[in-house]
């Protein structure tokens, strides 16, 4: 195997030794198989490529400095995965299936996970789309669920260093009442134009507006938002977002830290009150946000003055950081450790 850079790597794909399979037919998940091949075999009315049945997941496997293999929130992943697919009609994978697979295939791949110097993490990737075929518009009666692992860099430039972010109006992700709290491709597919458009002009990633009046703050491109003032942790609540899991783990933690934490409408114009603010997903871990752009608006809330990263935002990313690497106990049980 060539040598693999592991301190300069990007968020790319990889091409690793093992993808896991299972496949849902005559109504019952099959057995977990372990598989070689970086393609697809599958009908071309597959429900998945028509009327997008598609929903994925994004997580990650940790080397500590102890040598052990750890999994972050697995049993989070699956549950919002299930929440998926009640979404948009797909069956559920049970819990202890999901997890079981994110084992195996993390195990089978162990030579691809980064070594603990370098900070970098093994991306896992599940997906479960529907591959029976239909042309009317119903849902499929055969699944296939998949996942393969590669390992990352930071999504966002820089890793822990603020960027720039600009609103969008022009396009919206997801509807109100649409499928933006599901972890579908319909979704990013929407979200392709207003990200190009950010990045055509110089920012890190798109910033969304709830799409109903335009008023208050959705997400950061793939990634929620949370902002910090008055000791006080402060992130969205919308129905058009995705639950976070990093998110719901740095409330937890800011709170341990002894701040509040409001889950609430945030409008556009308290984006000039905060102290600090960051996008924060799987991918992102936590990104500060050095300055949100409203463009038709010609305004520019600029959140951190010194174009640094804010205390409590560092302090919130070692904190997880430490729980991820298990450098830090696990008060929480959250990480799986592979034995
Ligand atoms: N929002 C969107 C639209 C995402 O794609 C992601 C990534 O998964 C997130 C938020 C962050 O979610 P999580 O922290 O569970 O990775
Ligand atoms: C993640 O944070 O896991 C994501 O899914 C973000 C993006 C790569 C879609």
């Amino acid at each position: 195997m060539k040598e693999i850079d592991w301190a300069n790597l990007s968020f790319g794909y990889m091409k690793t030794d093992y993808n896991v399979r299972c496949y849902y037919r005559d109504g019952k998940w099959g057995e977990l198989e372990l598989c070689s091949e970086e393609t697809l075999n599958i009908h071309m009315a597959a429900t998945c490529l028509h009327y997008g049945q598609e929903a994925f997941e994004g997580l990650k496997a940790y080397r500590g400095k102890d040598g052990k293999i750890r999994i972050f929130r697995p049993d989070a992943n699956a549950e919002r995965l299930q929440s998926t697919c009640r979404g948009i009609l797909m069956p559920e994978l049970p819990t202890e299936k999901f997890c079981e697979a994110m084992k195996m295939v993390v195990k089978a791949n162990e030579r691809f996970i980064p070594p603990y110097e370098s900070g970098a993490a093994l991306y896992i990737r599940p997906l479960l789309i529907g591959t029976g075929a239909q042309v009317g518009v119903h849902p499929a009666s055969e699944y296939m669920f998949v996942v393969f692992v590669t390992p990352v860099g930071p999504y966002f430039k820089g890793g822990f260093a603020t960027n720039p972010y600009v609103i969008i109006r022009q396009f919206d992700r997801a509807a109100p009442l649409g499928t933006g709290t599901y972890k579908v491709g319909g979704n990013y597919a929407a979200s392709l134009r207003a990200n190009k458009m950010a990045h055509d002009a110089g920012y890190a990633s798109e910033f969304y507006l709830d799409a109903k009046e335009k008023k208050y703050i959705d997400e950061c491109g793939a990634a929620n938002f949370f902002g910090i003032k008055d000791n006080t942790y402060i992130t969205p609540l919308s129905t058009s977002i995705l639950p976070s899991i990093t998110n719901r783990s740095l409330m937890q933690l800011a709170e341990d830290m002894g701040l509040k934490v409001e889950r609430r409408p945030i409008p556009e114009e308290e984006l000039s009150t905060f102290e600090e603010a960051g996008a924060c997903g799987t991918a992102a871990v936590i990104s500060p946000i050095q300055r949100i752009d409203d463009l038709e608006n010609n305004k520019s809330y600029v959140i951190s003055k010194d174009g640094k990263p804010g205390p409590i935002s560092e302090k919130l990313y070692n904190k997880l950081r430490a729980i991820q690497y298990g450098d830090e106990p696990d008060v929480h049980n959250w990480v799986m450790v592979l034995d």
